[in-house]
């Protein structure tokens, strides 16, 4: 434990997005507050469940395929989320064990978390940035990024079920945009969306439900989702229900399409070393 370091102060009486997303997903890492908004809105949208549990399996196949396929060997994942098994350092690393991550919340209880978590695998391969996503330029200014990222390299930049909470669409298609133009060529950008043809009446009070808490959220049309992928090369099958994301026999048995809130993609950086040969570029500099 960093000898500077001292116990984050949570706020328990005010929902919070990682807390809420905790409990859909099982976890216990929340408290009452968050589990009477976590409620009422899976009451409006019972498909959050199947959503989440879909979204966090899209999370495993992305990372992989991008490591696998592309030779990524350094993601900077923001919107971390509490630990859940199958995150993105484990995925990573079990293809190449000196993958690089730096994970990047603004959630007290994820620091905790990640601090305890950090400290325990004692591995300077994994990194975290207690930050904003709406501060890009404090994220690329980080000594926590330069730490753990080389930018010269391509990097995966992953923003998983984080968007709608930058409603506005200009301020999240800028905060994009500063953070892939900051990544060398061969990056690539990996995202999930709340999109709002899933099925869209629910869709609706669901969002109402969750923007009583306080927190503001926006779906996006598919148009709009879209739109993230301006100027990248986007991977087969493009931007989809996270749950037909290049889905396995692995993952069992689809939910119904009606359930699945979420459009998840991958999609290239153009120019650099084409997939497959920049793993084998950076293992013969190493
Ligand atoms: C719905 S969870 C998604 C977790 C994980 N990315 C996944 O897809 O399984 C959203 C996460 O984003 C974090 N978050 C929300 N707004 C943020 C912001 N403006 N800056 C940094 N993190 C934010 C929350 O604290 C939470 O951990």
């Amino acid at each position: 434990m960093c000898a500077d370091w001292s116990p984050p102060e949570f706020d328990t009486g005010t929902p919070h997005s990682a807390r809420i997303y905790d409990w859909w997903a099982g976890g216990k890492d929340n408290f009452p507050v968050d589990r009477e908004a976590a409620q009422r809105v899976a009451e409006a949208r019972p498909g959050v469940l199947a959503t989440v549990r879909e979204n966090r399996a899209f999370l495993r196949r992305g990372v992989d395929a991008m490591a696998r396929e592309h030779g990524i060997r350094q993601f900077l994942d923001i919107g971390t989320g509490l630990p859940s098994p199958g995150s993105t350092h484990e995925i990573a690393q079990a293809v190449d064990p000196s993958s690089r991550v730096l994970y990047v919340d603004n959630d007290p209880m994820v620091l905790a978390h990640a601090r305890a978590r950090l400290t325990d695998l004692g591995d300077r391969t994994v990194g975290y940035l207690d930050a904003d996503l709406r501060s890009p330029e404090s994220i690329l200014a980080s000594a926590e990024l330069k730490a753990a990222l080389d930018l010269d390299r391509p990097v995966a930049l992953m923003l998983l079920a984080i968007l709608h909470f930058v409603p506005d669409d200009d301020e999240a298609r800028g905060i994009v945009r500063r953070l892939m133009d900051a990544l060398a060529p061969g990056s690539m950008l990996m995202i999930s969306l709340w999109a709002e043809d899933r099925p869209p009446a629910e869709q609706v009070e669901a969002t109402e439900r969750y923007a009583d808490t306080g927190i503001p959220v926006r779906m996006r049309t598919p148009a709009e989702c879209a739109g993230f992928f301006e100027g990248l090369e986007p991977l087969d099958p493009g931007l989809v229900p996270v749950s037909q994301w290049r889905r396995t026999a692995a993952d069992g048995a689809a939910p119904s399409l009606a359930d699945v809130a979420l459009y998840g993609g991958v999609a290239r950086k153009p120019g650099g070393p084409k997939a497959g040969r920049a793993a084998a570029a950076q293992d013969a500099e190493k």
